[in-house]
Parts: structure tokens; sequence; C-alpha cells
């Protein structure tokens, strides 16, 4: 079992560029000199660039670009999200694997982070391409104390916090595809993936699943979805990588906030967001909603979450939980 607390501590001490001597360490860690270079061989192991001269001591040369436990708790600014965590280099798909940690009663807020999933889910059956290194994909665990017909304003609820993390971190702030889609200059730059689980309604956990694209170029992505998706760094043509360790903890503060406000006090605010940068209001839409595909213009979101859409003679429908495609692609930026 890896010690998160001992190499987030050793990896400080190495923080400020500096060599630091081995006795120093080893009294600061409370252990031997040799057991510090054993926790330093680890650390080369797993990617980071650490130099060891026999007299001066250990210098932290690089970091390696990975979103290991001890880095992600170096960012997190919350009280509940993310407190508890899960790390794989891979895994099937990070919902599922919160679908099995939900039987062992996890703490809300729990989080699964994986570098790469092999078969991420998207909603509606679909995949959900997360290759290694160059996006983020996570679930959280959480167990809102909420009625069941409030539950899909959650998807909104982690919607809009991810757009404003991305507003912080990147200055451009993407628009909200309802009910679970972020776009940005008309791509797809995240989805979200809710399941819920419970018994006769009464429900027990939920679980979000989030897919960013953030450091991808174009051709990393299939071909089939090449012309709709796009990375946070190649829409905005950043030379340098962004950094997914700021964005993850962004994010998972901006969450928590977005999160505890609509529980306490509703979801007013959250639905204020979504209608002011919304990607879906105002633009014609095809709606599959499992019973019949139609087609018309989305005219509004209600305070219970749904979409209103207007068809050409006039007649409206609510969406609850459908899936929205956007015809007239990419929409127009708000
Ligand atoms: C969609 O756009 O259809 C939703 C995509 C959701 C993808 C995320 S990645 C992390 C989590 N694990 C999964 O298998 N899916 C979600």
């Amino acid at each position: 079992m890896h010690n998160y607390t001992m190499t987030g501590f050793l990896l400080d001490l190495l923080a400020n560029e500096a060599y630091v001597s081995g006795e120093d360490l080893a009294t600061k860690m409370g252990m031997t000199r040799s057991a510090v270079w054993k926790q330093v061989k680890g650390l080369r192991k797993l990617g980071y660039k650490i130099e060891a001269h026999p007299s001066k001591g250990y210098l932290l040369v690089e970091k390696p670009d990975r979103i290991y436990p001890w880095e992600v708790m170096g960012k997190l600014e919350t009280e509940f999200i993310g407190r508890k965590m899960e790390y794989y280099d891979e895994l099937p798909s990070t919902n599922q694997r919160a679908k099995e940690l939900i039987l062992t009663s996890p703490p809300e807020g729990t989080l699964i982070l994986a570098e790469k999933q092999t078969s991420g889910k998207g909603r509606l059956g679909r995949a959900w391409f997360s290759p290694a290194g160059i996006g983020l994909c996570f679930s959280l665990i959480l167990k809102p104390q909420l009625p069941p017909n409030e539950l899909p304003k959650l998807t909104l609820v982690a919607a809009v916090a991810l757009s404003k993390a991305i507003y912080q971190e990147a200055h451009r702030r993407p628009l909200v595809k309802w009910p679970n889609d972020l776009y940005l200059e008309g791509r797809k730059v995240s989805g979200i993936l809710t399941e819920l689980s419970g018994e006769m309604g009464r429900l027990e956990y939920l679980i979000l699943g989030v897919g960013i694209n953030i450091n991808q170029e174009s051709v990393d992505f299939p071909e089939e979805i090449r012309e709709k998706a796009g990375s946070l760094r190649s829409i905005l043509g950043q030379k340098k990588p962004f950094s997914r360790l700021d964005l993850l903890g962004k994010y998972l503060k901006q969450l928590e906030e977005e999160y505890t406000n609509a529980i306490r006090s509703g979801f007013e605010r959250t639905l204020t967001y979504c209608r002011r940068h919304s990607a879906t209001l105002g633009n014609r839409v095809e709606v599959t909603d499992g019973r019949r595909v139609y087609q018309g213009k989305a005219i509004r979101i209600e305070d219970h979450g749904g979409l209103v859409v207007e068809d050409e003679e006039g007649k409206q429908a609510q969406v609850i939980s459908g899936d929205v495609n956007l015809i007239d692609f990419p929409p127009p930026e708000h």
C-alpha cells in the first residue's frame, strides 16, 4: 500500500528548487537516511526526476505530468470533495469503479481518478474516449439529501461548476449544452455522466462521472468525433499544455461550492448560470427521448431543470432526460 502522506511530505520538503541534505530529510521525516534513499528511489520509479549528490543531498528537478493523489491533495481546497480518493493508472471506467465502491459505504465526496480508461462510458451507451495523460476522467460519489425529482439538476450543478473552473483556468467560458456537456467554440470539451443508485425511489448514492478534454491535439481524437470534439488547448491554440492538476483542484472547489449552495439554498443560481451561458437556448435541436425523435427550438429551461422545446407549429414539449443534439452546428457563441 502506498503511503500518500509520506510521499507528499517528502515532495514538499524538496519543493524549493534547492538541494536538501539526506540528513535534513531524515530528521524531518523521522526516518533513517537509507529509508529516505528508498523513498527517493520509489519517487524516481514514479517518474520524478531527482538528482542525488554525495555532499549536497537531493534536488527535485522535474515532476511527471501525473495526477497522483498526493499531488491532487496539494491542490485541494475543499472540505469533503476529494478528501478520500482512489487513484489508478488505468481502469475500465471510473463510474464502474464507483459503483463497486458504493458497496463499501464510502464517505460523500470520494473521488476516483484514472490516468486512462479502457472502456469509458458516455451517455446512452456511447463510449467516452479517455487516453492517458492528456485529459481528465474521474468520478465522484455524492449523497445528496434531495427529493428524487430534484436530482437531475445535479448534472447542471456539475456542468456549471466546470464551466466556472475552466473560466478561472483558461479565461474562456464554455457554454453549457443542456444538460451535461460543455462547449467551447462549437466543440465539445467535456461530458458528464450522472448515475444513481438506490432502492424504491430512495436515493443512496449519486455518481458523477466527468470527462474533460484538456491537452489533446486534433489527431488524438478518433476520426468519427474529430469534427465535434476539441480540447481546451487545441481550441484556444495554447502552446503550453494546461495543468490538469490545477484544473482539477479548481473544479473540485467550484463543485463543492455550487453543490453545497444548491443543497442549502436551491438551484436558482445554477439555473441562472445555465440560462445565461447556454449552448442550447435559442438554437434548433433534435430531441431523442426514448419514445420519439423530434425537432424544434430550445426556448426555455424550467425551474425544475427541464428543457422546453417548441416545434414549428408552436407546440411545446418538455425534455427531462432525453438526448438533445444541436442541429445548426456549431452553435453561435453567446
Ligand atoms: C457524455 O458526454 O456522454 C458523458 C461522458 C462522461 C465520461 C466520464 S469520464 C469519467 C467517468 N467514467 C466513465 O466511464 N464515464 C465518465
